[in-house]
């Protein structure tokens, strides 16, 4: 089934499972948007943290996420996100935010205030949407439902890549445990709790390189009669 008309692919998983730079590729190669949903949870605590608002005041939290203006970029090789006219990409990526990020996500206000703004990312000619409930609450009806994982010293081990890449310091075990509380936090929360949809392709990345993933990704898409190469 479409949305709407377009075709969207659910990309959910835990974090560092690779998602976002599967999901980024496999959009600039189709010449589809990106919904990088986790972009906006983190924009959303950037903007609590500025308005000094806290997790104990979900409607004030649902608030600024109804009002925030958020703009990002699909693009390969540009990985650009503006939070009200500020450009805000390197603060989204932090640890700190993403560890914020979790908590606001666990307030039902908050997804429900961001769910048709998350719905709107789907436009033609299609959609890769990357999260933690894609397939399960957000577009229910994707045409095809990944979920992608990998062990936790696996994620571990390319979160740290990354982030010295992009020359912030952390150390790898103060990085796997975040991960680990992560992952507990987003699983067990009583609102779309990280989990595969009924119908999602199972994909363990442990062992795969990304080229593998995303042959794989486009395998399954060829069988859904979306796309074929
Ligand atoms: O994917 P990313 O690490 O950027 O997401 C940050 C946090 O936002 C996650 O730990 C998760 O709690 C939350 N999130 C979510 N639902 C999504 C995407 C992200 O709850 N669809």
């Amino acid at each position: 089934m479409t949305v709407n008309g377009v075709p969207v692919v659910a990309i959910d998983g835990p974090t560092g499972s690779g998602k976002g730079a599967i999901s980024r590729s496999l959009a600039a190669g189709l010449g589809w948007r990106l919904l990088d949903s986790g972009a906006l949870y983190r924009s959303v605590a950037l903007k609590a943290g500025r308005e000094g608002l806290g997790v104990k005041e979900p409607k004030a939290l649902a608030a600024a996420a109804s009002r925030m203006q958020v703009e990002f970029s699909s693009a390969l090789d540009l990985e650009a996100a503006f939070l009200d006219g500020e450009d805000v990409t390197a603060l989204l990526r932090t640890e700190e935010c993403g560890a914020m990020a979790s908590r606001i996500a666990a307030i039902p206000e908050v997804r429900k205030a961001l769910w048709e703004r998350q719905r709107a990312f789907a436009r033609p000619p299609g959609l890769i949407a990357d999260g933690r409930d894609m397939g399960t609450v957000v577009f229910p009806e994707a045409e095809l439902k990944v979920y992608l994982t990998a062990s936790l010293e696996e994620r571990a081990r390319r979160r740290y890549k990354q982030l010295i890449q992009k020359g912030i310091d952390v150390s790898l075990p103060d990085l796997s445990e975040d991960i680990a509380r992560r992952d507990e936090r987003d699983a067990n929360r009583m609102v779309a709790p990280l989990k595969p949809a009924e119908d999602a392709r199972v994909l363990d990345s442990t062992e795969l390189s990304p080229e593998e993933v995303i042959a794989r990704i486009k395998a399954w898409l060829g069988e859904t009669g979306l796309f074929s190469n």
